[in-house]
C-alpha cells in the first residue's frame, strides 16, 4: 500500500494567541491537498485551543511528554493529559530535546513506548550532528537511535519517523534531495533487515531541516521521502505550499 504523505508543522516554543489565530486562518483557507495528512505540533499550553479551532482533519501534536501516566514529575505532561484535551499525536526525540535537555536514546524510547501504549500517534525524530556527518557516522547514528526505539516498541503502525539532520535545522542549510534520499533509503533498508520488512516498507519517514516552499517539491519527489517536519516555515502561510508539495 502506498505511504500517505504526512506533513507536520513543529511550532516549537513560538506563537501567542494572536499568531495562532493567524496560523489557523491560513490552515483553514488552504486549500490543503486532501491526500496529505497534516499535523501541527503545538506548545502544550495551547493544545486544547488549537484542537478546538483547527479542522478535524488536521492532527494536533504535543511536542514532548513524559514516560508515565501521572505522578510527582513537576513540569511534565503525560500522554493521558494530551489525549484528555483532544490531541492525538506527540513529537518525541527532537534534537532540541536531545541536545538542550539531555534526553538519551533510552529515555526517548521509553517515552515513545508509553505514548503508543496510551493511544497517541508518535513522530519520532532522529538525525546526526554536523560533526557526526563529517566523521562519516550518519548511518551509524540514525540506526543507533532507531534501534533504541525498536528495543521497546513492537507495533510501528502509529509511528512516523522524522529524519532531521541537526546541521540543517533552523540554519537555512537544507540537505540536498539526494543527501536526504540516501539516508531515508538506508534507514528503510535497515528497518527491513533489523525490524521487519513489512514495517520497513510501510513506515513513513519525514525529512526535516530548513524545508521551505522553495525546496519542498524536489525533496517530495524522492521515493523514500514520505513527508516533512517543518519548523520555521510552519508559522507562515508558505506552510500550505509545503503541505501541497507532493505532486
Ligand atoms: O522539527 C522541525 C525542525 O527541527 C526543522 O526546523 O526551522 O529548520 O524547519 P526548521
Amino acid at each position: 500500500m502506498a505511504r500517505k504523505f504526512v506533513v507536520g508543522g513543529n511550532w516549537k516554543m513560538n506563537g501567542d494567541k494572536k499568531q495562532i489565530n493567524e496560523i489557523i486562518g491560513f490552515l483553514k483557507s488552504g486549500p490543503l491537498n486532501q491526500d496529505t495528512e497534516v499535523v501541527v505540533g503545538v506548545p502544550a499550553i495551547y493544545l486544547e485551543l488549537v484542537r478546538t479551532c483547527v479542522p478535524a482533519s488536521i492532527g494536533v501534536a504535543a511536542q514532548n511528554c513524559y514516560k508515565v501516566p501521572k505522578g510527582a514529575f513537576t513540569g511534565e505532561i503525560s500522554p493521558a493529559m494530551i489525549k484528555d484535551v483532544g490531541a492525538d499525536w506527540v513529537i518525541l526525540g527532537h534534537s532540541e530535546r536531545r541536545q538542550i535537555f539531555g534526553e538519551s536514546d533510552e529515555l526517548i524510547a521509553e517515552k515513545v513506548c508509553h505514548a503508543l501504549e496510551s493511544g497517541l500517534k508518535v513522530i519520532a525524530c532522529i538525525g546526526e550532528t554536523l560533526e557526526e556527518r563529517e566523521a562519516g557516522k550518519t548511518e551509524e547514528v540514525v540506526f543507533r537511535q532507531t534501534k533504541a526505539i525498536a528495543a521497546k516498541v513492537n507495533d510501528w503502525s502509529n509511528v512516523v519517523i522524522a529524519y532531521e539532520p541537526v546541521w540543517a535545522i533552523g540554519t537555512g542549510k537544507t540537505a540536498t534531495p539526494q543527501q536526504a534520499q540516501d539516508v531515508h533509503k538506508a534507514l528503510r533498508q535497515w528497518i527491513c533487515e533489523n525490524i521487519d520488512a513489512k514495517v520497513g516498507n510501510s513506515i513513513r519517514i519525514q525529512y526535516g531541516g530548513s524545508v521551505t516552499a522553495a525546496n519542498c517539491k524536489e525533496l517530495a519527489s524522492q521515493p523514500d521521502i514520505d513527508g516533512f517536519l517543518v519548523g520555521g516555515a510552519s508559522l507562515k502561510p508558505e506552510f500550505v505550499n509545503i503541505v501541497n508539495a507532493k505532486q
